[in-house]
């Protein structure tokens, strides 16, 4: 059918590559399974490609040969892009907007890294100009790196939240944020009684939650160690008032953690179990690392439905583990993947993805690239229960998506000349990408960067 309209653009590029979602396709094709890794979903790679996006809804079309794709849209505008890639816009499930300027501080394990480096840093947070000022980069910095949606710690400070909402407002990104909560065991600066917490977070959630279709809350305990049982309580009934908001926090990260909560909370059955007590796990839960969760913890978070996002530069980092993919995945946990800035080392996607292929390569269990770009794009998507909407590039979806190009980084543009396959260049990329790499980005068809 030849459908004619003025409103309809086809993007041109020499490639595409994405991770189909389930939802675009038969079960009988399905190699997709939700929290499993490996042959379970589809890559698809098309070549000399038009992607063709209804500009008022902001939603794809289809995608396909150029040349047909151009004569089922006829009178469709036409974006070309030349030697340009086509892929979704990354989902970065888990990373620290007040840690932005502290990446790189050096040589802590978790706890007196937190203590010497993180609180003095959030700390500063209070003051709205520091915050509105990093905000503005800290969005322009996603932007560049190709993330259209990102899940975020905010300070303890409502005002630093409330900047952060407006620079995403501004800047047409997808966020999921949350005003992190602490009220014990770190400085009076980076702490806020419960009640005062509360009543700010339903400002923000009233305000900020839904907004636009792009704004979402998260509730967000920092961890069970720098929140009293009020807070927690407390916490958990204002998700169960506010049920469609998400719920952040950190578990099971390294082992001078465990040691700590296993003193702090000696009744406790195990550490998810804290949580689970005050009901924070459920579906709409993202669990930062869960490198150390036992198998009954797996099995448990897995019931829940909840989602464990791995962080790889940041576990490097900080010495915290090798998180065991395939036990998480196989245990039937969604897993997305996450920067986590300040303790990860970069923003960029492709820095995290070539990590946790490292990760898993020294657990012998070396993933392939389509598996990490699915855990960069559709997996994030799907924790945060959005791959309806985005994660892929599959026709009806919200048209995020990047184009990069290999000719940005002279070594990637040699090195993909010796490939043989999407796959392989995909990878190449992995290992040679970064923020250089990006010629635009869209947010629903909306171009938001052009480098
Ligand atoms: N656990 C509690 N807070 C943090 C944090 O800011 N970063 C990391 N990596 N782990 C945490
Ligand atoms: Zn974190």
């Amino acid at each position: 059918m030849v459908v004619a309209a003025s409103n309809i653009v086809i993007h041109r590029a020499a490639e595409l590559w994405h991770v189909t979602s389930p939802v675009a396709f038969p079960a009988s094709s399905g190699t997709i399974r939700r929290g499993r890794l490996g042959e379970r979903f589809r890559f698809e790679a098309l070549s000399n490609v038009g992607l063709a996006i209804d500009e008022t809804t902001g939603r794809i079309l289809g995608a396909g040969d150029f040349h047909q794709i151009k004569a089922r849209h006829e009178g469709a505008k036409v974006v070309d892009h030349g030697d340009g890639v086509i892929l979704p816009g990354f989902v970065d499930a888990h990373l620290h907007f007040p840690q932005l300027d502290t990446m790189g501080s050096h040589g802590k394990h978790l706890i007196q890294w937190l203590e010497t480096f993180i609180f003095p840093a959030e700390a500063s947070f209070s003051d709205a100009a520091v915050a509105g000022e990093t905000a503005g980069r800290f969005t322009k910095e996603l932007a560049a790196n190709g993330v259209t949606t990102s899940v975020v710690f905010s300070s303890v400070h409502p005002i630093a939240a409330e900047v952060l909402f407006s620079a995403f407002e501004a800047s047409g990104l997808r966020g999921v944020v949350g005003k992190t909560s602490m009220d014990v065991n770190a400085p009076a600066a980076v702490l806020l009684d419960w009640r005062a917490d509360i009543e700010a977070q339903e400002i923000l959630i009233k305000k900020w939650h839904g907004r636009h279709g792009r704004l979402y809350y998260a509730v967000t305990p920092r961890f069970v160690l720098t929140s009293s049982n009020d807070q927690m309580k407390a916490l958990a009934d204002l998700h169960a008032r506010h049920p469609d908001t998400f719920v952040q926090t950190h578990i099971s990260e390294c082992e001078g953690e465990l040691k700590s909560v296993a003193q702090a909370f000696p009744e406790a059955r195990d550490y998810l179990s804290i949580y689970e007590d005050y009901g924070l796990i459920n579906d709409r839960t993202l669990l930062g690392h869960g490198i150390w969760l036992t198998e009954s913890e797996r099995e448990r978070v897995a019931g829940h439905g909840a989602s464990v996002v791995h962080c790889p530069t940041s576990n490097s980092f900080l010495g915290s583990g090798l998180l065991d993919l395939k036990k998480t995945c196989d245990a039937g946990i969604e897993v997305a993947l996450g920067s986590d800035i300040g303790a990860g080392t970069s923003l960029s996607p492709w820095a995290t993805m070539l990590e946790a292929y490292k990760i898993q390569a020294q657990r012998s269990q070396p993933l392939e690239p389509e598996s990490l770009l699915y855990l960069a794009t559709l997996a994030g998507a799907e924790a945060l229960h959005m791959d309806g909407d985005i994660g892929s590039l599959d026709p009806g979806k919200l048209a995020d998506f990047q184009v990069i190009s290999f000719a940005r980084k002279p070594i990637l543009h040699e090195r993909v000349t010796r490939t043989r396959s999407p796959a392989e260049r995909l990878f190449a990329t992995m290992v040679h990408g970064d923020d250089r790499i990006l010629k635009r980005l869209y947010v629903a068809g909306r171009c938001l960067h052009d480098a």
